[in-house]
């Protein structure tokens, strides 16, 4: 890689001024380190940077492919580079991340988004230098469709969007084929990071100040399987909690199939652990879970949260709920409400069902109309804007260890963090707390944060 790096950082060094470079994300935090990652490279090759698409030379829109929302978005985006394009011809435009991995995309891109000079997929990072090489020589087109491999994309320098929470990818792709899902067959299928270079990427993040490590996989209960040696996922997160410093560990997603005893507790003794577990549930019907393929029960979900209250019981959970997966009723929807109503989530994250190409729930007629599951979707957030009223309400007169962010939505002198149980929390103080952690006493609840003092 690294000779087609010099190649283009020597043409760019000819330019008056620096080329600037646009990266835009549109998907998960994966795909955010993806984007990380991509600026990266192209430091090394010269880039500067801009927020503005207009102003850049060479523009990245880094897809994601789980929703048709977030595909139509940059179908949209795209139409607006054509414009900028035209008054700045030699400018490279890329497409990236999960919608090139679909052949359907490609060929759309091929056919009515000619001005695209180049498309690469999720492991095509190696390669990115040689295309924009060879486009900046005269190649008008640079389609890579080699498909999700399977390198773990090491040794790439990251530039960090924040300076003190990072992600930490422990692992790639996805084996469970959840019969809604595009990820495995865009991602491919799981590749686990060595326990090695996690801690050492860890620790010198630590070192390097950072406050909250947030560990990605798509299902980090299942890290390691693909990996000789003997290491799960609560040693590894034993492993980086005995890493010397002060920070919280986060992780995401864990899939309830293999999510036993041994993961909960490995967050209660971790003390850089919150007690906190995203869990997501797509849907309380059993029915529903099956067609899904999801592989565990609404009881056996439930044993989970039941297992982890009765340790601590300020264990907090988060989830995921899919709503009007194909021929969802009425019923099984219910019990969707059921089971929000026993896990007294803190948060939720619903989304409606998007129907995606290539996988097999995609095959179902679907009789339910739109505007139904629009209904169900607005009786779950009230529900749940319910539960979170009144849950929220027990923090206060508590103290809370929250993670300063950023300023509030009340301007200066208002700041907003999230706690160790990853609730939000507002407070006034100065903004050169942000970043640091700080003690807050709770003193209202609002059905989507608390407020408190500093203390
Ligand atoms: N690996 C994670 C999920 C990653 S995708 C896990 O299994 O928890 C994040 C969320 O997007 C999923 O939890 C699901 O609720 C939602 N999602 C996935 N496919 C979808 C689709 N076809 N339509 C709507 N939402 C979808
Ligand atoms: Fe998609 Fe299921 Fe894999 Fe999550 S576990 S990425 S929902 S297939
Ligand atoms: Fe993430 Fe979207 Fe790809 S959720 S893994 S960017 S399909």
């Amino acid at each position: 890689m690294s000779s087609y790096i010099e190649k283009v950082r020597s043409v760019n060094e000819k330019r008056e001024a620096p080329p600037l470079a646009h990266v835009h994300n549109y998907g998960c935090q994966l795909n955010v380190t993806d984007g990380e990652k991509l600026k990266g490279i192209l430091l090394q090759m010269g880039y500067g940077f801009t927020e503005l698409p207009e102003e850049a030379d060479l523009v990245i829109f880094n897809t994601c492919a789980v929703r048709e929302n977030a595909e139509e978005r940059v179908f949209g985006n795209l139409g607006f580079l054509k414009q900028y394009k035209e008054k700045k011809r030699d400018m490279i435009i890329c497409v990236s991340g999960c919608m090139t991995e679909q052949s359907v995309i490609v060929e759309k891109i091929k056919s009515s988004y000619k001005y695209v000079d180049i498309v690469f997929g999720t492991n095509a990072f190696d390669r990115f230098p040689q295309f924009v090489f060879e486009i900046m020589n005269g190649r008008k087109h640079f389609y890579d469709e080699q498909g999700p491999g399977n390198d773990l994309s090491e040794g790439i320098d990251q530039i960090r969007s924040s300076t003190f929470k990072a992600s930490v990818p422990i692992m790639y792709g996805c084996n469970n084929f959840c019969t809604y899902c595009i990820v495995p067959y865009v991602r491919g299928r799981e590749r686990s990071r060595s326990p090695e270079v996690i801690v050492d990427e860890v620790r010198k993040l630590v070192n390097d100040g950072y406050k909250e490590i947030m560990l990605l996989g798509q299902n980090v209960n299942s890290y390691g399987n693909d990996l000789n040696g003997d290491i799960s996922f609560p040693e590894l997160l034993r492993m980086i909690n005995a890493i010397d410093g002060e920070f919280i560990v986060r992780f995401m997603s864990s899939h309830p199939k293999d999510a036993g005893k041994d993961l909960i507790d490995s967050i209660t003794e971790c003390e850089k652990v919150g007690n906190f577990l995203h869990l997501p549930v797509q849907s309380g019907s059993n029915s529903v879970l099956e067609r899904m393929n999801r592989r565990y029960t609404a009881e056996k979900y439930l044993e989970i949260i039941e297992y982890a209250r009765s340790k601590s019981d300020d264990f907090t959970f988060s989830t995921d709920i899919l709503i009007g997966f194909p021929n969802e009723t009425n019923e099984e929807f219910e019990d969707t409400l059921k089971i929000v109503e026993k896990a007294r989530y803190s948060n939720i994250y619903s989304f409606i069902y998007s129907k995606r190409t290539g996988t097999k729930a995609a095959l179902i007629e679907d009789a339910v109309p739109y505007s139904e599951k629009q209904e169900r979707m607005q009786r779950l957030l009230e529900l749940q804007r319910q539960i979170t009223t009144e849950d929220y309400k027990k923090y206060i007169g508590k103290t809370l260890t929250v993670l300063c962010e950023s300023e509030g939505k009340g301007g200066e002198g208002t700041l907003t963090g999230k706690s160790r149980e990853f609730i939000i929390v507002n407070f006034c103080g100065d903004k050169s707390l942000i970043g640091s952690f700080v003690k807050v006493k709770i003193t209202g609840a609002r059905n989507w944060a608390v407020d408190g003092e500093l203390v």
